[in-house]
């Protein structure tokens, strides 16, 4: 999704954006542009379609527009093809607005036919152009100042923003407005900065406000004000981020995700940690109850991608150990079905970003219903994080690539230890399984290391399949949960077609696709599944497949079957998911990675969409 950066204070701003820029290229984009402003001469604006280097190129790093105030964006496509001309900063036609915005203005059409009658003309496709010539508007009409022309814009618009303005007669000065989309605020000594997402901004400054939704605010050198929707002046607690510059750097690996497959075992250790000690669980940062816990008479789950997937590997975990009804649904289905919701019902919505428009979305009808909502997320102060009712946050520190890997890993564990605690407090879980299943715990990350140490294995099997244009993954229970995780991997960052099935659905239908030569990835984590799982192998080898088999050391007879098997350690059977997950990763990156493409920044997504 698009990214926004912005700088006011004593140095040169374009190179701080350009740089700021990069750090949000993992978000997904298509064009980029900067305005700066140099004291009072008017603003320069840049922009470019394509990779952020032309429009580095353009402006020779930054020289090309000294100034030391200005803000930048790069551009996801929504409303408008991707050029130049929709590229952001767009301003008024004699540019004492200029903005960039990230979300979606959903009555645009109505805001632009309203300002085509009072003279306004459009140049490009966008509904930002609308937005910020809404500000103009009203800006003239009402003679006021930017945060009352900023609120009256903010009563008339419907839809999601992050907005970032400068005013021609208020040099060194940023102003922003948001509604649910991501935005933070950065301050150091005389300098004052915005950002979509942390990483932007860190080199320079770890002391952030988070600027909540329908507020605004008025940036100067090192100084930030904010206000409500009334032009109020309201108070903000500075949060320090506690990730170091670092962990956003790739850190000698090629890309992000590798890296952070790497930093899984360290990532799901920091989760346990946060919440175990003694050989107990400790939810108290988490903020719920025991009496809370043993109210519950069913949960929803709502995630959308991998966190979904997180979700079906939950459902069976909990359901197993807790026996509540847990049901699973995709953000974008749960928001408008009218769900069935009792009570004593608790909607557990996971996420990465804790910026996920469907993801919120769904967490909001949940809280008008008065159900309480439980998130899982990992970035801190998010929107989710800061609207629901109890958080759990993940230690996976900065996911940058695109596919996600210690989020979804530390999401998993997340569940496992939700599992435990409401099996413990409900007394479906013995002691010693209890004290037993913490203890397994505690082993996944070694574990994952010695799976990662294997990780040439995978490589020079995925380079024989660089051509291969369908993948089935076949699982039963949490097999098969995994199978979708592994199933999304492929496609997202290799461009490979694949699909996930039970693999007792094979016969009713897709097995008619299996040719001589389709490659077909099978996961037998679950031992009493294992003998069914080798008939449904031997069906679809049988009708030509190419079978790569997935199971635990010990299966080695699975050897007979295969063209190529590949091990995973032993655990307990809820918790195989995590250590069956990181070949699958690793598939989908070596895929990739022999197909030259560009594995961090897969075409077409995005990290965080916050957009439906
Ligand atoms: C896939 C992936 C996505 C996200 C999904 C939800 O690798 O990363 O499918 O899982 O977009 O994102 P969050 O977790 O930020 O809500």
């Amino acid at each position: 999704m698009c990214g926004i950066v912005g700088f006011t204070g004593r140095q040169q701003a374009a190179p701080i954006l350009l740089e700021g820029l990069s750090k949000l290229e993992y978000r997904g984009y298509d064009s980029a542009g900067v305005v700066v402003r140099d004291g009072d001469a008017s603003a320069e604006i840049v922009k470019a379609k394509g990779r952020l280097k032309v429009l580095s190129e353009k402006t020779n790093g930054g020289e090309a527009v000294p100034g030391t105030c200005g803000i930048g964006h790069t551009r996801w496509a929504t409303h408008g093809e991707p050029s130049e001309n929709n590229a952001h900063p767009h301003s008024s036609d004699d540019m004492n607005v200029v903005a960039v915005h990230n979300g979606i203005i959903e009555n645009y059409q109505e805001i632009k036919d309203k300002l085509l009658k009072k003279g306004y003309t459009f140049y490009s496709q966008t509904d930002t152009e609308a937005l910020v010539k809404l500000v103009d508007y009203y800006y003239k009409k009402y003679q006021v100042g930017p945060i009352d022309a900023l609120a009256k814009t903010m009563v008339r618009v419907r839809g999601s923003y992050a907005l970032a303005v400068m005013f021609k007669d208020y040099p060194g000065e940023i102003y922003v407005a948001r509604k649910d989309s991501p935005m933070i605020l950065g301050i150091a000594d005389g300098e004052s900065y915005i950002a979509s997402d942390v990483p932007a901004i860190l080199k320079y400054t770890r002391n952030v406000y988070y600027i909540g939704n329908l507020e605004m605010a008025r940036l100067t050198k090192g100084e930030i004000e904010f206000y409500n929707i009334d032009g109020e002046i309201i108070e903000k607690e500075l949060t320090e981020i506690k990730w170091d510059a670092e962990s956003a750097e790739k850190g000698g690996y090629e890309y992000f995700m590798m890296k952070e497959i790497h930093e899984q075992p360290k990532a799901i250790r920091d989760t346990i940690n946060a919440v175990v000690s003694d050989g107990k669980i400790d939810l108290s940062s988490v903020g719920i109850t025991e009496e809370q816990i043993r109210d519950v008479n069913q949960i929803h789950i709502v995630a959308c991608g991998s966190a979904y997937h997180v979700g079906v590997v939950a459902q069976y975990v909990i359901e197993d150990l807790v026996r509540i009804p847990v049901r699973v649904e995709l953000a974008s289905e749960f928001r408008y079905r009218n769900p069935l919701l009792q009570d004593n019902d608790m909607v557990l919505i996971i996420s990465q970003s804790g910026e996920t428009a469907d993801s919120l979305a769904a967490m909001r009808e949940a809280k008008n219903r008065g159900i309480r909502t439980l998130a899982i997320v990992n970035v801190v102060g998010s929107s989710i994080a800061r609207e629901a009712d109890n958080v759990f946050y993940t230690l996976a520190g900065p996911e940058i690539a695109v596919a996600t890997t210690k989020a979804y890993s530390c999401q998993l564990v997340a569940c496992y230890l939700l599992a435990l605690e409401f099996a413990r407090v409900r007394g479906t879980l013995k002691d010693n399984d209890y004290q037993e299943m913490l203890r397994e715990l505690d082993t996944l990350p070694a574990k994952i290391e010695k799976i990662i140490e294997d990780k040439e294995r995978i490589q020079w099997f995925a380079s024989k399949y660089v051509n291969a244009k369908d993948v089935f993954f076949l699982g039963r229970g949490i097999d098969y949960a995994i199978c979708l995780e592994g199933s999304l991997k492929m496609k997202e960052i290799s461009y490979v077609h694949s699909e996930a099935y039970a693999a007792g659905e094979l016969k009713h239908g897709t097995i008619s696709l299996i040719e001589d030569g389709t490659l077909v990835i099978s996961v037998l984590t679950q031992q009493e599944l294992y003998e069914k799982m080798v008939s449904n192998m031997v069906e679809v080898k049988s009708r030509g497949a190419c079978l790569m088999g997935l199971t635990t050391y010990g299966h080695y007879n699975i050897e007979d079957t295969v063209d190529f098997a590949t091990y995973i350690p032993k655990t307990d059977r809820h918790f195989s998911a995590s250590l069956a997950v990181v070949p699958l990763q690793l598939m989908g990156y070596y895929l990739s990675l022999a197909k030259g493409l560009d594995v961090d920044k897969p075409r077409n997504l995005a990290k965080s969409v916050t957009v439906e």
